[in-house]
């Protein structure tokens, strides 16, 4: 059991290229679910889930962020993965709405690869945030939500070769105890 999950963990990859299917409504669902079963900060649950199927919002989306150049509005859907702040102690919490958004994104995307469907989670690192504004107007975002980050998503395109990215050794990510022996790994590149 334990061996079935880490192997499903570990043959999900980010899928760039996708063939133009629609997704059917009882997958989203299942995909909705499973960020819903995400653990989320006091149990606030504030994730939103906008779901852009529209070639022009998927465009704007595509304009807009800092990923995803050049293909992401190629998917047959985008998610914008969003977090109510309302619901937060501001402003010493504000990091807790992006932690709580990117953990039910994560659910979403092993969801996806169990579902057959291929997703990227894009990059959101906008270096001008009013950038986005234009977002905010053209989905009617309310102000109060802050975008956390977005997912293209669909059917993956079977006949283009899928990106393996490598993993650093196991040993590269486990400090025990303390740091007090720690100089640094091998594959501590920065
Ligand atoms: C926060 C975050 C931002 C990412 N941004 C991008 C991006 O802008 N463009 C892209 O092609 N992939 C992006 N990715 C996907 C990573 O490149 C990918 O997860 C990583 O290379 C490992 O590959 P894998 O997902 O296939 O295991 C992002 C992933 C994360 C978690």
């Amino acid at each position: 059991m334990h061996d079935s999950f880490l192997n499903i963990l570990k043959s999900r990859r980010s899928i760039r290229n996708w063939i133009n299917k629609k997704i059917p409504e009882e997958k989203i669902i299942r995909l909705v679910e499973a960020a819903r079963w995400a653990p989320s900060s006091c149990n606030r649950q504030s994730t939103k889930l906008l779901f852009v199927s529209d070639q022009k919002g998927k465009d704007l989306i595509t304009q807009v962020s800092t990923g995803g150049k050049g293909f992401a509005n190629l998917a047959h859907t985008m998610i914008i993965v969003l977090s109510d702040l309302r619901i937060y102690n501001l402003p010493y919490e504000r990091n807790l709405a992006y932690i709580d958004g990117a953990l039910a994104a994560q659910n979403l995307l092993l969801q996806a690869h169990v579902e057959g469907l291929g997703a990227c989670y894009l990059n959101w690192a906008l270096d001008k945030p009013e950038t986005e504004t234009v977002l905010y107007k053209h989905f009617n975002i309310p102000k109060y939500m802050v975008i956390v980050g977005v997912i293209p998503i669909g059917y993956p395109d079977e006949s283009v070769e899928i990106k393996i990215s490598e993993r650093k050794p196991l040993g590269n990510f486990i400090i025990r105890e303390n740091f007090i022996n720690y100089k640094g790994f091998e594959y501590d590149n920065f």
